[in-house]
């Protein structure tokens, strides 16, 4: 049954209404506090740290410790939460005392905020804002979800915002993050909730996002078998764009090691990515971003499903649109498969990998454009030995393996000149989507192993006489998540070929 009308409304503005009140006596926001707490660590780092790592040979306090700050044994508290003007941190700083010397010392005004935050009951910060404690504390949340919640959650975090000088305004962040989550899954939901007291760390519930759905997506394969269901739901395609993830989050011997597998055994997503950089998440799924399409035709193609309707047509597609090459350090995930990324390379590119195309007619000059009916190859090049694999991705977002002549191996220095596996060149016959030009383009994967095999999947979307050209199934293509295979000798290449009509 549906709410009254009234009711709706207020779960609206319920909805809008920013970040939750903290439930403290003090009246400010979840938000507020954090940035309080964001602020006063910051200030007791720039001035105080230096001298108070708590790991001198004589001991002094450590002032990045939180537990030890607000202990209350000491005579004097350090962070006195009942009489905060009686706090040694901020008397000592205030008779002049701390920091000691001709150090520099905090401002009347960071003094000020000092003292705002022993007032707020000193809300907790971290030791630090690296990916390590940000993953300790979520994955102390996450333990802490009932059972059956568990696989369904998943975090964002600004951990990074704050460890690059980038916090000063978390709150626009925050309701920039909202308006991705509404557009991405077409729900008004409550604002992500934060689980940690500087709030930059998001528990998200994909249930309440419609991004949990599953038997959206289908493999494409020559023979179909019988149930054909790829297991990837929504919220996959964002973990699949993503740039961010250190693969050297944890050492094999680090403790969370084994609770991070129980987490990413539990959630089986489909690449290994613990929590997302929520500023990142705001980025991509930002309003008319085709991401955000592509994730809110999956929730409605979702609730066709679920009312037994027939699949509505896809969004638009948007294969590598207007997409930036990515270069990832050693550390990070690349995300190979990524749909709205250009090349994915690392830092110091080890194969100087080189793909172009080519009209043979004419001296295998180098070109952008084809026109209909106009032969040209792709000629490859590479400065070390590699193995490669060649997508072909139409501008209908429609993905197949394309065969080459020859074998898949370049050798160093060499030319490779490749047309299909007949010998002739490539050639289009016609436009697929009924304008005057459009781009299609090939994705070389190559790797000095053997490269990883692509396996091409599609929405259940409709496509054919009811959907316009530009509505089509939202197409992927992805690794088996069985061989984990992204390591920093892979490189891929996205090459655009404009076709053009014939004058
Ligand atoms: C140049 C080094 C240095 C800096 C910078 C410094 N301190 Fe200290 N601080 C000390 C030393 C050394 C002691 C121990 C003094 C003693 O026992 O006589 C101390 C003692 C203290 C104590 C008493 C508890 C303890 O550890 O013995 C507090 C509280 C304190 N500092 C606060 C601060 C604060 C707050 C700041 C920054 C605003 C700060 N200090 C910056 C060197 C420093």
């Amino acid at each position: 049954m549906c709410p009254p009308r009234r009711f709706a409304l207020l779960l609206v503005l319920a909805a809008l209404a920013g970040t939750p009140r903290s439930g403290h006596a003090d009246g400010l926001t979840r938000r507020e506090r954090g940035d309080l707490a964001i602020r006063a660590r910051a200030i007791l780092e720039t001035y105080c740290l230096e001298c108070h790592k708590g790991d001198k040979p004589r001991p002094t306090l450590a002032i990045l410790d939180h537990k030890a700050l607000i202990a209350k044994d000491a005579p004097v508290p350090f962070v006195n939460l009942l009489n905060p003007a009686r706090s040694q941190v901020i008397e000592f700083i205030e008779d002049g005392s701390m920091p000691p010397g001709g150090r520099p010392r905090p401002t009347p005004a960071e003094l000020v905020a000092l003292k705002e935050w022993v007032k707020a009951q000193a809300p907790r910060f971290p030791p630090a804002f690296d990916d390590h404690t940000t993953l300790e504390v979520m994955l102390d949340d996450w333990a802490a979800q009932p059972q059956d919640d568990r696989p369904h959650l998943r975090y964002l975090s600004f951990a990074n915002l704050v460890r690059e000088g980038r916090a000063h305004d978390l709150a626009e962040t925050e309701s920039r993050l909202q308006k991705a989550l509404l557009a991405g899954s077409g729900k008004l939901v409550a604002p992500p909730e934060p689980v940690d007291d500087t709030a930059t760390l998001f528990r998200l519930d994909l249930r309440k996002l419609g991004w949990n759905a599953i038997d959206l997506f289908v493999r494409v394969e020559k023979d179909q078998p019988r149930d054909n269901t790829y297991p990837i739901i929504p919220y996959d395609l964002i973990l699949l764009e993503d740039p961010h993830t250190d693969t050297g989050l944890v050492g094999e011997k680090d403790a969370l090691a084994v609770r991070l597998k129980e987490f990413l055994k539990t959630t089986d997503q489909l690449r290994p990515v613990p929590f997302l950089r929520g500023e990142w998440v705001a980025e991509v799924l930002g309003p008319g971003k085709p991401l955000t399409a592509d994730l809110r035709s999956l929730v409605d193609l979702a609730a066709a499903r679920a009312k037994r309707s027939p699949p509505p047509c896809g969004p638009p597609a948007h294969p590598f649109a207007r997409a930036k090459p990515l270069e990832f350090e050693a550390t990070t995930l690349p995300p190979l498969a990524s749909w709205y990324t250009g090349d994915v390379t690392p830092h110091n590119d080890p194969f100087g990998l080189k793909v172009e195309v080519v009209h043979p007619l004419s001296g295998n000059k180098a070109a952008t454009e084809v026109k209909i009916n106009e032969p040209f190859r792709l000629r490859v090049r590479a400065e070390r030995r590699v193995r490669f694999v060649v997508l072909k991705v139409l501008p209908t977002g429609t993905i197949g393996l394309q065969p080459v002549s020859g074998d898949d191996i370049i050798k160093p220095g060499e030319s490779r000149l490749l047309g299909p596996p007949a010998g002739k060149p490539f050639e289009f016959a016609s436009l697929l989507t009924g304008g005057k030009e459009e781009t299609q383009h090939f994705v070389i994967i190559a790797s000095d192993g053997e490269p990883p095999t692509p396996l091409l999947i599609r929405s259940r979307h409709a496509d054919g006489p009811g959907c316009s050209e530009n509505q089509n199934p939202v197409w992927r293509f992805v690794f088996d998540r069985a061989n984990g295979n992204e390591k920093n000798g892979i490189v891929r290449k996205v090459v655009a070929v404009k076709v053009v009509a014939k004058p």
